[in-house]
């Protein structure tokens, strides 16, 4: 059996890796996130608040399905959320616990906890993907702590891959940039207050061109990439573009 564990399988690129996936006879997939929507007889849904660090904390383990038959076991941190789209210094400071506990803090958790859970099935493909962005490498306006978390997860995906190269495990680790997508998160870019955005006009324009990746499209794409073998040298941080087919 195939196991494949998606943060934020309820909407977006989330729901749209997990329907993918489970077109695959051989696998399971488990969703998590505060709200169910998929229905399957392969799913398996953990409600979790990935911004409550203490039901993160407390329901870790109840994520990590046992996975004695496992072919393959794959974490795929997708969750994340933008907040508040405003300038450092109008912002209240609760804004950037609460981006960098969903978009960080519960990712790191979570690679903590796969990695140690499955350290013992060696002899199988195991990868850990995190769903990271563009923003990661450039700085928007508006969009801090969004930013920068991503950024941190882009630099935890490579620490995390150069400590299991130095052991030896063979799990896989990649930070991807999924492009601009059509979602609910770009819904919320587009309805920006434009003194606190100064690309406003140019997200709404990237609509308004039919230029949005559909999140079927995405997942099709990055759900070929995750289960052809590595190639080699690939880089750990990744943009969709740059995906072979
Ligand atoms: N859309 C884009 O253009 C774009 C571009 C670059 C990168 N990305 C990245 O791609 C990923 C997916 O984005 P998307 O556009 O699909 O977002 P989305 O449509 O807003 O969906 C976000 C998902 O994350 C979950 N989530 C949000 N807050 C959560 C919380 N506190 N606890 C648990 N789950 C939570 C949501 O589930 P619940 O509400 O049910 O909890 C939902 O399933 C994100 O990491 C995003 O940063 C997106």
């Amino acid at each position: 059996m195939h196991y494949y564990i998606i943060t934020g399988a309820s909407r977006g690129l989330g729901k749209a890796l997990a329907e993918q996936l489970l077109l695959q006879p051989d696998t399971i997939v488990v969703g998590v996130s505060r709200h169910a929507t998929i229905q399957h007889e392969r799913y398996r849904h953990q409600p979790l608040d990935l911004s409550d660090m203490l039901a993160v904390q407390n329901n870790l383990f109840k994520v990590f399905p046992a996975c004695p038959d496992a072919a393959s076991i794959t974490l795929i941190n997708n969750a994340g959320v933008l907040g508040e789209v405003k300038y450092m210094g109008e912002l209240p400071n609760e804004h950037f616990e609460f981006v960098f506990d969903v978009n960080v803090i519960a990712p790191a958790m979570l690679m903590n906890t796969f990695l140690a859970t499955y350290q013992q099935h060696t002899g199988i493909p195991r990868t850990i993907l995190n769903i990271s962005s563009g923003a990661a490498q450039r700085p928007v306006d508006g969009w801090g702590a969004y930013c920068a978390s991503k950024a941190a997860l882009d630099a935890l995906s490579a620490v995390a891959q150069k400590e299991q190269d130095l052991r030896g495990s063979g799990i896989r680790i990649r930070s991807l940039a999924p492009g601009v997508l059509d979602t609910a998160m770009q819904e919320h870019i587009r309805s920006a207050d434009r003194e606190q955005f100064s690309e406003a006009e140019r997200f709404v324009g990237l609509k308004q061109d039919g230029a949005l990746v559909s999140p079927a499209e995405a997942a099709r794409q990055i759900v070929r990439w995750l289960q052809q073998p590595a190639q080699p040298q690939e880089p750990v941080v990744l943009r969709l573009a740059d995906l072979s087919e």
